[in-house]
């Protein structure tokens, strides 16, 4: 364990936790976008930076990667840190003024209009990489990723086409923080629409009232993963007993 003070209050913490993760377990709100528990943190947005003190040194970082340790000073809200949050969620807003989480965090830290804007259509993407870290990491097939360098960095699949990997099980569109991600599902088809390309997915009818309940291949890669016989996803779980 190490101590620290975090805006003026002592805590004890174990040493691989974050700053982030040591705020926010003690109620100190720190502003994140691409930040998850589930995921290994990236650095990506810079909105959590915050200012540390250590061994008479001073300077910002980003709390989500950096870790706690004993005597740190950690402040969260200076003039400094705010100006760059503000000068973040000012990029952010011009990358993707139709986001609203982006325009209320903007808001909250009191921007309201973006200082310029891009001619560009990045489709509410502000290249968080949750999708990407939550495909590779959580669900394991590692369908989509981060392409290109500075302006031409882009979320997208392999050749902007459909990814043979993907199993249309949607995670990348529960995590997108802009909803730059979505799907919907159509009679029997699951229709994915990301930033650069749309995938359809065909699905798996129940043998017993018909419905249409989740996409084939992903229950196929269940079954691959987990060792299920595939003819335990021919009924839907509100079916089973
Ligand atoms: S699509 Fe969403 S989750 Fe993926 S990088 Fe863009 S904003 Fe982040
Ligand atoms: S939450 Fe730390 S850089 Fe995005």
């Amino acid at each position: 364990m190490v101590k620290l003070t975090i805006d003026g209050r002592e805590f004890q913490a174990e040493e691989e936790k974050t700053i982030l993760e040591v705020a926010s377990e003690n109620g100190i709100h720190i502003p994140t976008l691409c930040y998850h528990e589930e995921v290994s943190p990236y650095g990506a947005c810079r909105l959590c930076m915050v200012e540390v003190t250590r061994k008479g040194r001073k300077r910002l970082v980003a709390s989500c990667l950096y870790p706690v340790a004993e005597g740190l000073v950690v402040r969260t809200e200076t003039p400094e840190v705010n100006n760059i949050r503000r000068t973040v969620i000012e990029l952010l807003l011009a990358r993707c003024p139709d986001s609203e989480v982006v325009q209320e965090m903007a808001h909250d830290l009191g921007v309201d209009k973006p200082i310029f804007s891009l001619e560009e259509d990045n489709h509410k993407c502000i290249l968080c990489a949750l999708c990407t870290r939550v495909c590779q990491e959580v669900v394991g097939v590692s369908a989509i990723t981060l392409v290109n360098r500075g302006v031409d960095r882009q979320m997208a699949t392999p050749f902007y086409d459909f990814s043979e990997v993907c199993i249309g099980c949607g995670s990348c569109s529960f995590v997108c923080p802009t909803r730059a991600i979505s799907f919907e599902d159509v009679g029997d088809t699951r229709v994915l629409t990301m930033p650069h390309v749309t995938m359809e997915f065909k699905l798996k009818k129940c043998s017993k009232c018909g419905k249409y309940w989740a996409p084939e291949r992903q229950l196929e890669y269940i079954a691959k993963t987990a060792g299920i016989a595939p003819e335990a996803f021919d009924i839907c779980p509100d079916c089973r007993d």
